[in-house]
């Protein structure tokens, strides 16, 4: 089946998550919950690893894990474990990796709006890189380290925005000057204004050491020619900056590379993005030690389901309906959030059982757009049956709230 990996397996038409049925699973352990595949993880950390390789020519990779896609202490461990670094976004994160034993040297941090306080709170780490998204968290930087009267050097990078991005919906196209639906992309240093941000940081005594971008979420093959120019835009401004007299560290090309999420999809070809890089870099005459990508969801996103057990199935104006004791918001909000997200749900026990029918996997919220799936075609659903809503290892439990008091499910890494 298009879905199985060394997590997901269908034996005799069963769905079996790593190793055990999923339904043996859901009765150990209760539903709704999220079960995520530790071999799974690590597949892809080493896939990744591969794909780029030798690529970056005369440089070394760095995997930044972005763990907004899923903070779970069991995977920053497992990954720590597997030499990632950390993409961190705001306090709570860059500690959430500390405790999960991440030392603040392999951690980077890129905040939105961040403030004097939010800097304070990340200067009582040292070590840490801050990549800074606005010549303005210079000055507030530079006062929360007066407020702390801290003389330690900081590392400072700079994410920049080329001026083009590139995701699966408008809501994370996070480069270039507005999104296809008309909001202005708040994310980055203008193009115009690079240069400036590295003199000012040094000259506010802060040590420079790389320049960032991240073009958006959820690429696929047809987004490779875009990814691609951006990189010679990196490299461009990279040299920029390196005849102006700044050395670079490294350069962080952003996360972005989408998992498998249905049927057909055309995967983003990583191993031709990672040779395009190493080339380019070679031929840029550039030396440059590091080179960081910053998977989120590419990461974790197969290697975790949401198990679900369906509470009565009902027919309304020629719909059927299997109605759920979970909902979307508290456990897998994507297609809520962004209309193209789509996650397969299968019937666990059910996978290959005779005719299939159209269903729509109902969850239990009062919202009208609270539906794991609209027309998806499995075996006639039954009450007990259980679901599994695939996908969800990324910016699902991260993302789910409390919405109607409901819940969020608990989580188990097997
Ligand atoms: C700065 C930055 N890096 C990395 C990522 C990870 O993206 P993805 O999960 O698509 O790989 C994000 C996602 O929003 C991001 O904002």
């Amino acid at each position: 089946m298009w879905w199985e990996n060394s997590f997901l397996r269908n034996k005799n038409g069963r769905l079996h998550l790593a190793g055990r049925p999923a339904s043996a699973v859901a009765a150990r352990h209760g539903t709704p919950l999220y079960v995520y595949g530790r071999e799974a993880v690590q597949d892809k950390y080493r896939a990744l690893g591969a794909a780029f390789g030798a690529a970056p020519a005369g440089s070394r990779l760095r995997i930044c894990y972005a763990m907004k896609a899923n903070a779970l202490p069991a995977i920053l461990k497992l990954l720590r474990r597997e030499g990632a670094w950390v993409d961190a976004v705001s306090p709570g994160e860059v500690e959430a990796a500390l405790e999960a034993g991440f030392p603040p040297d392999r951690i980077l941090f890129t905040g939105t709006s961040v403030g004097v306080e939010d800097f304070r709170r990340l200067l009582a780490h040292p070590g840490l890189t801050i990549n800074i998204d606005a010549l303005e968290q210079l000055d507030l930087l530079a006062q929360a380290r007066r407020r702390i009267r801290s003389r330690r050097p900081v590392r400072l990078s700079v994410r920049w925005n080329p001026g083009l991005g590139r995701g699966f919906n408008p809501k994370v196209v996070t480069a270039g000057r507005q999104t296809q639906d008309g909001t202005p992309i708040k994310f980055g240093v203008e193009d115009r204004l690079v240069l400036d941000a590295f003199r000012r940081a040094s000259a506010l005594g802060f040590e420079t050491v790389g320049l960032h971008q991240h073009l958006g979420s959820g690429w696929v093959r047809e987004d490779l020619p875009t990814v691609k120019a951006a990189v010679l835009k990196m490299l461009a401004k990279a040299r920029e900056l390196q005849r102006a007299g700044f050395f670079l560290e490294f350069l962080d090309f952003g996360g972005g590379f989408g998992p498998k999420y249905f049927p057909g999809q055309r995967l983003f070809p990583l191993r031709t993005y990672a040779a395009f890089l190493s080339r380019s870099l070679e031929r840029s005459g550039l030396s440059i030690p590091y080179v960081l990508i910053e998977p989120g969801k590419y990461l974790v996103g197969e290697a975790g389901v949401l198990l679900l057990r369906v509470a009565y199935v009902k027919k309304s104006y020629g719909f059927r309906f299997a109605c759920v004791n979970g909902g979307t918001f508290n456990s897998v909000p994507r297609p809520a959030i962004y209309l193209q997200a789509t996650h397969a749900v299968l019937n666990c026990d059910r996978l290959e059982d005779g005719p299939r029918v159209r269903v729509t996997v109902a969850g239990n919220l009062c919202e009208t757009g609270d539906v794991f799936g609209k027309n998806v075609l499995m075996a006639p659903p039954r009450t007990g049956d259980i679901l599994a809503v695939l996908g969800a290892g990324a910016y699902c439990r991260s993302m789910a709230s409390n919405f109607n008091l409901r819940p969020i499910p608990r989580e188990i890494l097997i």
